[in-house]
């Protein structure tokens, strides 16, 4: 996504501050929808395509103090950890059940060389960060320090690897170095490193971006490097990992149609991914504020959503041409909202505050993988702590959750859960400034629990919406779970006030078999439905 080089060596990420005032009184010409009670149809009796838990993916890059500070700090720190890593941090990712990681990067993947990052700490190599802020990298987190972290939060790995300065060589060599059973010179290098038995290694894309940061290639010169890459990373047939092919970004589908043409030619790969930020002004030069910003915005900025399911549809029906029998994965693995950096932050650390806007805008993505869950079947927000959509923020020892945060933890229960067809009419549109998207968006699966889940997000920020509630195949007769939402647009948890943004309870009881719900302005509501 970078375009061009950030500035190298500024000063370090700001403190985070409370949020602007923001009001929320009607914008002038904005369009309020009559009040109407949104009819909401789920067909229990349907069952779907199961939405992969990987879905809820997330991205840690060597950035900022996405890595260091935010989760490593390393043995010997006053803060408490666990072999380096944070306590605090991993508990909370924990409880939102993060399903894989993927590392190092990013643009950061594509300068990466594995050989920096094992050995002695005290005797790796320190490197200059170009990408990120001009910062030394002293590789104090490398490849067994990863896996030790989705080890502890029992998440599943997604290694990035080198096109853009590595080799077949470097990529063949660290493949056998994580998954080797055997005696070989590279098995034993890591056992005297630490690691006795293999990691499992559950994904390997092969470069990062190869249309921009990870080489500026065209699709065709990079589909000539896969195969001759591909051809040499070799592993135990028991540790395969699923290979991934860089794609394309923003609403570039060519790489799609590129790279899956490759189907007949020795081309082993099981997915694509496709990248796809979202900003207030519609593209990477008219990024908005991420606090203070005005209803417009706020609008704006949800309603590009709806560009990036276009995208996705897209992609869909190139795979579907060229790939029938759905072999190939489109993997969503960079995502999440972009604005201007925090004043005060070094500008090559993606530092941003997190509201209410944020939270609203993770469930409309998470609605939108679900309906395309039988092709999407992984997708990571960018990124998981301290930089652009975090779920965390951190201040030295101090720690904060985000609005996104709790939103990725009200849908834990759609993970591996069965999607079930839901239908909406008389919806209202939300209209201003040109904008305009439906009020309500929802979705509705079968948990593994065997409960059935239903998520609605209510887009209005001033008004609430009625929706009624029918089930076909299942009983209604209450619904009990979650409502997240807060006073204003731009609300966010800061350490002095951790949580304004927070889900509180929430339940509905039925009448004549149809549920009524209430959705709040700016909300979002999680209920599983008996
Ligand atoms: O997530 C930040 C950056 O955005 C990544 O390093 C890169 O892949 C994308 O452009």
């Amino acid at each position: 996504m970078k375009k061009t080089l950030l500035a190298l060596g500024l000063a370090s990420a700001s403190a985070l501050t409370p949020a602007l005032a923001q009001s929320t009184a009607p914008a002038p010409g904005a369009m309020t929808p009559a009040a109407a009670t949104v009819q909401v149809s789920i067909a229990a009796d349907q069952p779907g395509p199961v939405i992969h838990r990987n879905v809820y993916g997330q991205f840690a890059e060597h950035l900022g103090t996405g890595i260091y500070e935010g989760m490593w700090v390393g043995p010997d720190s006053k803060i408490p950890n666990v072999r380096g890593w944070r306590k605090d941090v991993v508990g909370a990712l924990k409880a939102l059940k993060v399903p894989l990681v993927r590392w190092p990067g990013g643009c950061f993947a594509d300068e990466y060389h594995w050989r920096d990052g094992i050995g002695p700490r005290s005797k790796r190599p320190v490197k200059v960060n170009t990408n990120w802020g001009g910062v030394p990298e002293n590789n104090a987190v490398g490849t067994h320090e990863f896996f030790d972290l989705v080890e502890q939060l029992g998440a599943e790995a997604y290694v990035n690897g080198n096109l853009g300065t590595g080799s077949a060589q470097e990529m063949s060599e660290w493949i056998e170095y994580m998954t080797a059973e055997g005696n070989s010179t590279l098995a034993q290098l890591r056992r005297k490193n630490g690691r006795d038995k293999p990691f499992r290694l559950h994904y390997f894309a092969i470069g990062n971006e190869a249309w921009g940061c990870g080489g500026n290639m065209s699709p065709e010169y990079y589909v000539n490097l896969y195969r001759q890459v591909a051809t040499f990373l070799k592993t135990p047939e028991n540790n395969r990992p699923k290979f991934i092919a860089s794609g394309g970004n923003a609403d570039d589908t060519r790489w799609t149609e590129v790279l899956s043409a490759q189907q007949n030619v020795y081309f082993p790969f099981d997915a694509i991914n496709h990248h796809y930020y979202v900003f207030s002004g519609g593209a990477w030069e008219k990024k908005g504020h991420a606090v203070g910003f005005k209803e417009e915005e706020w609008l704006s900025l949800l309603s590009y959503t709806q560009e990036f399911e276009n995208v996705v549809k897209a992609d869909i029906a190139i795979l579907d041409k060229n790939d029938p029998k759905k072999k190939l994965g489109l993997y969503l693995d960079e995502w999440g909202a972009w604005y201007l950096p925090d004043p005060g932050s070094n500008p090559g650390f993606l530092v941003q505050r997190n509201t209410l806007r944020d939270a609203v805008l993770a469930a409309l993505h998470f609605h939108m993988f679900h309906r395309h869950a039988d092709r999407v079947h992984m997708t990571n927000i960018a990124q998981m702590v301290n930089v652009l959509q975090a779920m965390i923020q951190t201040d030295k020892d101090k720690m904060v959750l985000t609005p996104t945060y709790h939103a990725y933890a009200m849908y834990t229960p759609f993970q591996d859960a069965t999607t079930v067809p839901v239908s909406l009419s008389d919806n209202p549109t939300y209209a201003l400034g040109g904008r305009q998207m439906p009020t309500v968006n929802a979705t509705a699966a079968r948990g593994k629990d065997g409960k059935l889940y239903v998520a609605l997000v209510n887009v209005n920020p001033r008004e609430s919406e009625t929706v009624q509630l029918a089930v076909q195949g299942a009983g209604a007769s209450k619904a009990i779970g979650q409502v997240l939402s807060a006073d204003k647009m731009d609300a966010e948890n800061t350490f002095a006030a951790p949580d304004t943004v927070k889900p509180k309870p929430y339940q509905a009881q039925a009448s004549n078999g149809k549920l009524g719900l209430t959705l709040p302005p700016k909300s979002i509501v999680v209920v599983a439905v008996e």
